[in-house]
């Protein structure tokens, strides 16, 4: 994307500045600021990116590393059941529950976590999680035979896994300058496809070197102790965010922290403007009565806001039955059954997931959201059909090794499965719930969404070895199915997003634009979509300023897209945030 107003590594204001020949976004009352460009990356934000990598890798790392330990033979003989001829096996009770355990704890956790971190504030309840997973980490590497202990285990961790996968993102939103949270978003999600990776290869190295000892898993469990103590330690040594501390009174607090992360003056225009709108959120919040009931019951009675819920919680409970953790949790098995190395099948898969994932990244961005969604959908269908044909039809399922051609399709199918999902829905879904949601519900539209995604990947964890165990590779006739329903989904409701601002998208749903239309639509003036946002009471930065029509910045116009940049414009935008993290501003 061209960038005038963003040079490589440094962002211009001139836009804004009412002395320059270049302002076209002035506000005559801030001329006395100081708008030099600001460098787009300091040491400070650097930090904070890696800070997130690391929830993302405790995310990934966790959930992936089952599939492996499934087939273990140490952990299997000691969490197992006895076959009664010296083979030990899980019942899909025990399996389902051990690998599903995690999705009910995050489920949880994500739920729980903001309230605790409005009370103890952002950083110390980020250590607090951290040491709640370490604490199931503990329970599981403890276990010696009771199988029911590790489930636990993994449920206390789940608890971890989900705070921390709400909360480092809400650190980031909540801190970092507008013109890298794009990329925070992105950072994140790689991350996550890099711990999952990670897991895998060391499931494949502790197989190869320790396979008869109970070193195979606990090693690969402890090795989270270390990403938790990076980030429970790391994170004392930053400053809490400068929305919690402006929310508890702290305002020169607030400020100097933005002032290290942007690398900029205080009486800088960024730092103004960011300032102006923290104000903004915490007054507004504080306007609302009626407390957080009466909160939901007006989202839904909110002009097209419950249709937008519907929306998001679709595309979530979609993404998960695309059928991509049936691979992730149980590819070891599946692939154990078709007489092939399982553990580097599962290493490659995910790879393939990871390094793919960049791919989908740039795609969000330059194709548009319908036609990559849409397309993956197409494609993740035509590989499950073949999966499914060859698994169930071909494959010779009692001994795997007679019929080696389709064990090999199998994977290779899976593999191009794989290349559909990481390009497409697995990252995309995530962008696009924090740019379906008008501001003022953003926070509870992406929470909800959420949910869904954790729910659905608890249904298919827990439930995927009872299905394969009656319908075998027939199961991916049904996540064929599901995809051809996302896929519809998206072609009947979604409304492109690309190359919109956040105000364009809500105008577009207030409008009732046709999503099929919806590439070809013409904006109306700035002032019109201020006024139908308005009167929809979509936009919450309204009802905390009242002379917000004389002061312009504040209405639709400071919204910017998902990477933080005005798509018109194309200059670092001044929004609060539209990220991954964005669920949790509130
Ligand atoms: C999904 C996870 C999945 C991962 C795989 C994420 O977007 O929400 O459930 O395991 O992608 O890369």
């Amino acid at each position: 994307m061209k960038m005038p107003g963003m040079g490589g590594m440094t962002i211009y204001f001139d836009q804004y500045n009412p002395n320059s020949e270049k302002g076209t976004d002035v506000r005559r009352s801030l001329a006395g600021l100081d708008y030099s460009p600001l460098p787009r990356v300091t040491g400070r934000s650097f930090a904070m990116a890696m800070l997130v990598s690391m929830g993302g890798l405790i995310f990934g790392y966790d959930t992936g590393q089952i599939a492996g330990f499934l087939e273990m033979p140490d952990f299997l003989r000691r969490f197992g059941q006895d076959d009664g001829n010296g083979q030990y096996s899980f019942s899909n009770v025990r399996s389902g529950l051990i690998v599903a355990l995690l999705s009910i704890g995050t489920l949880v956790g994500a739920l729980v976590a903001a309230p605790v971190a409005d009370k103890m504030g952002r950083k110390l309840s980020i250590s607090l999680w951290c040491l709640i997973c370490a604490v199931g980490f503990l329970i599981q590497i403890a276990a010696n035979t009771a199988w029911e202990q590790v489930m636990i285990g993994r449920l206390v961790a789940g608890f971890g896994v989900g705070a921390l996968s709400l909360l480092v993102p809400m650190y980031q939103a909540e801190t970092a300058p507008p013109w890298i949270r794009g990329a925070l978003v992105c950072t994140y999600q790689l991350f996550i496809t890099l711990g999952i990776f990670l897991s895998a290869c060391f499931n494949y190295g502790t197989y190869i070197h320790q396979r008869q000892s109970s070193a195979s898993w606990r090693i690969v469990i402890g090795v989270g102790w270390a990403y938790l103590i990076i980030l429970g330690v790391g994170i004392l040594f930053f400053a809490e965010t400068p929305r919690f501390a402006y929310s508890r009174g702290r305002h020169d607090e607030a400020k100097k922290t933005l002032c290290n992360v942007y690398g900029a003056p205080p009486n800088h225009y960024s730092i103004v403007v960011q300032m102006e709108e923290i104000e903004a959120k915490v007054v507004a919040e504080s306007k609302v009565k009626g407390g957080p009931i009466s909160e939901i019951v007006s989202m839904f009675r909110a002009p097209r806001v419950a249709y937008r819920v519907a929306l998001g919680m679709s595309l979530q409970m979609f993404q998960q039955l695309t059928g991509a953790n049936y691979f992730f949790y149980y590819g070891t098995t599946i692939f154990e059954s078709v007489a092939i190395s399982s553990f580097v099948t599962q290493v490659i898969l995910n790879g393939i997931n990871f390094g793919v994932t960049f791919i989908g990244l740039y795609l969000v961005e330059h194709y548009g959201r319908r036609k990559s969604l849409i397309a993956g959908s197409i494609w993740m269908v035509i590989c499950f059909l073949v999966f499914a044909s060859v698994g169930h039809f071909s494959l010779d399922q009692e001994t795997p090794a007679n019929t080696p051609g389709a064990g090999v399709g199998l994977i290779v199918f899976a593999c191009l499965f794989i290349l559909g999902y990481a390009t497409t829905w697995g990252p995309q879904v995530w962008a696009l719930i924090s740019e379906l949601f008008p501001n003022r519900y953003r926070a509870k539209g992406m929470a909800l969404s959420t949910a869904a995604n954790w729910l659905w990947n608890f249904l298919i964890a827990f439930f995927t070895p009872f299905i394969t165990g009656a319908i075998d590779f027939r199961y991916g006739y049904v996540f064929a199915a599901c995809n051809c329903i996302g896929g519809l989904i998206v072609y009947f409701f979604l409304i492109e997003g690309q190359g919109r601002t956040l105000e364009e998208i809500d105008t577009m749903y207030l409008e009732h634009v046709p999503a099929r239309k919806s590439s070809k639509w013409v904006a109306p003036s700035a002032e019109e979509m201020a006024k139908l946002r308005r009167e929809a009471g979509t936009d919450e930065t309204v009802m905390a300023h009242d002379d917000v029509e004389q002061r312009g910045a504040l209405s639709g116009e400071t919204e910017r897209g998902a990477d933080g940049i005005d798509k018109k414009t194309e200059q670092p935008g001044r929004n609060e945030s539209s990220s991954h993290a964005e669920n949790v501003i509130r």
